[in-house]
């Protein structure tokens, strides 16, 4: 075993888990390729769980850190933060809700916590709908909102938390109906479930199920939700951690996809924007973000070195479309996968938009889900030179693709036959 890895396991968490049988040091990288401890090359289609936004070492976030590095590299709330409201500005204007508020925080759970302050605080109960098969952080109440049980690991909660169905298309009571009697069975049933409970503060969803396997329900499901929910004021708070900043391609933000409703009453933002310093953060309508009547602070959310990062990383992605980029190359490597698939048994379904891609793997023949072939392909790619991730609620059998939004055609096709040859390897 490497000293680095014995080290590990000797110091930090055993439910902090890693992938490989031997664990990767990553050491460098350059847009979307990375390097390890040894020396060899990687493909990067995970962007250390879709954070790595734009691409590894961009000049422009790297030029802006060590500029602001060298001026201030944090000040606190108390004082007046320049990139700081900058940032907060683009972002409530691109978020699409009207007289939006911005938090900033650390990390997408400290984000949505302060949802779920602001939500319970707002509407005056503890009582909140979550989706199966969700993820939405690891604080003591976001997994309090976790309906995957494999991310959930106690049962104690601040909230009460019901479980909606329509999160995932392709398994459930419903997934044999058409999408419109799927749309109309989940609505049923949130409308029964409401029928025996005080009304919730509001209803969280992510667009698209990052850690549960890039699952989705069928476009439209949460306006018509939302519709149900609206009829006693129930908060809509859509959680684009991961669906986030044009990575799904056709839109800009995962909740586009069900944009009949409008916004939602909240969003909560992590992972990208920041191609990897640490920012999270809530937008919601002011009445709501100004609910809170005592103070609530984040003494590092916002600070001037993760904002300038933010702002340099933002800019770049709008400058050169990387959301069209998303929808152009993901299209290309999703049909390219289909293909792929339709020639393997063990693969129940390819699935995702833009350039969030999940491949779900059973035991051939059934509908089983299949770990271990997960675990296997995991290997072979990183083997063929290509990184990848896994998820899913259904035993962690869905490879994750979500390279950097900067993916070029030509790498789009390399890694596509890197993880054909890594999936014949495991069928
Ligand atoms: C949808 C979603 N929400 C929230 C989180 C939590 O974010 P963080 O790990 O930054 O706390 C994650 C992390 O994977 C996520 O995928």
């Amino acid at each position: 075993m490497n000293d680095l890895f014995a080290r590990h396991r000797q110091v930090l968490p055993d439910w902090l888990a890693l992938y490989y049988d031997e664990p990767l040091e990553i050491t460098h990288g350059e847009g979307r390729h990375v390097w390890d401890a040894d020396g060899n090359r990687y493909l990067d289609f995970f962007g250390g769980i879709l954070t790595t936004m734009t691409a590894h070492a961009l000049p422009e976030v790297t030029k802006a850190v060590s500029e602001q590095a060298g001026r201030i590299i944090h000040s606190s709330t108390l004082y007046l933060n320049r990139p700081m409201v900058e940032l907060a500005e683009r972002i409530a204007q691109l978020s699409g809700i009207p007289d939006a508020r911005v938090f900033f925080t650390t990390s997408g759970t400290e984000a949505n916590d302060t949802a779920l302050l602001l939500a319970t605080t707002y509407r005056r109960t503890n009582t909140i709908l979550a989706m199966r098969n969700s993820y939405h952080g690891r604080s003591f109440s976001s997994v309090g909102i976790t309906g995957n049980k494999g991310w959930s690991p106690t049962s104690l909660s601040p909230l009460q938390t019901l479980y909606v169905h329509g999160g995932v298309r392709t398994r459930g009571p419903f997934a044999e109906l058409n999408d419109r009697d799927f749309i109309a069975a989940c609505v049923d049933d949130l409308r029964d479930l409401l029928g025996h409970t005080r009304a919730p503060a509001a209803l969280i969803a992510e667009p698209i199920q990052g850690v549960g396997g890039f699952t989705s329900p069928p476009d439209g499901l949460y306006a018509a939700f939302r519709k149900v929910l609206q009829e006693q004021g129930i908060l809509w708070i859509a959680d684009e951690v991961q669906t986030g900043w044009g990575r799904t391609g056709e839109h800009f933000w995962g909740w586009q996809a069900h944009g009949q409703s409008g916004p939602p009453d909240i969003l909560t933002f992590a992972k990208g924007i920041g191609n990897g310093s640490s920012i999270g953060g809530v937008v919601a309508r002011s009445e709501i973000m100004n609910c809170l009547d005592s103070n609530s602070i984040s003494t590092f959310g916002g600070t001037q070195i993760t904002m300038a990062a933010g702002l340099a990383n933002l800019s770049y992605l709008l400058e050169h479309d990387l959301q069209g980029n998303a929808r152009r190359v993901g299209g290309l490597l999703i049909e390219r996968l289909r293909a792929v698939a339709a020639q393997l048994p063990g693969v129940r379904e390819v699935r995702g938009r833009g350039l969030m891609i999940g491949i779900e793997l059973v035991k051939p023949g059934t509908d089983e889900a299949d770990p271990k072939s997960a675990s296997a392909v995991l290997e072979a790619a990183r083997e063929g030179g290509l990184l990848i991730g896994k998820g899913g609620g259904h035993n962690t059998s869905a490879l994750r693709i979500a390279p950097p939004l900067s993916l070029t055609v030509a790498e789009a096709e390399e890694g596509a036959a890197i993880l054909e040859q890594a999936l014949r390897s495991a069928y």
